[in-house]
């Protein structure tokens, strides 16, 4: 099981997803992650926001496809504004990369080896390590996409409850 890095600092947890143009992938997973931290009651105790190691979309909405994807599974997918990860994009607790390309771009951006995972690690089913760049096929790539980060972000959230319950625990400890 992949073990997440402890917090930097106080609250909120802060989680960044990233992939390469932040229209199709992490926007994805930014938009489920937040929908699983807010039904486990975490709304206040963890910060999800995604990135594009790109800057081509910035400002954009996210690909269509990914919105209509998305929108048919019941989610909003409306409020997505790409936005690109800098040297001067930090304080994260935990840096998500899409895919292997995405995490050696990140180690060379400056994010701790500690805290830079690869977001299928947090899959229960993978058959690859990575999640697979969906913008130069069809429909089925994105519903692929959407299957994934539906399980890993299901899985990833019972980690940070228990993380964050650690921290309630350790916090009483102390006397805090
Ligand atoms: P994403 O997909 O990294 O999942 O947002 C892509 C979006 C745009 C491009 C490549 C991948 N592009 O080359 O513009």
């Amino acid at each position: 099981m992949t073990v997440l890095p402890r917090p930097e600092s106080g609250r909120p947890y802060r989680v960044a997803v990233v992939c390469l143009g932040n229209i199709c992938r992490s926007p994805m997973a930014d938009v489920v992650l937040n929908d699983r931290v807010a039904a486990a009651g975490l709304g206040d105790l963890v910060e999800v926001e995604s990135f594009g190691t790109g800057g081509w979309h910035a400002g954009n909405p996210m690909d269509v496809r990914a919105a209509a994807t998305l929108t048919a599974a019941g989610y909003d997918a409306t409020r997505h504004r790409a936005r690109q990860f800098t040297r001067s994009t930090t304080g994260h607790d935990l840096v998500l990369a899409m895919d292997a390309s995405n995490h050696s771009d990140l180690a060379d951006l400056g994010v701790a080896g500690d805290r830079l995972l690869l977001f299928r690690s947090f899959d229960p089913s993978p058959d690859d390590d990575s999640v697979p760049d969906p913008y130069y096929g069809g429909d089925e790539g994105f519903a692929h996409v959407l299957d994934i980060v539906e399980r890993a972000s299901d899985a990833l959230v019972e980690q940070l409850r228990a993380l964050l319950d650690r921290r309630d625990a350790d916090r009483e400890e102390v006397g805090q």
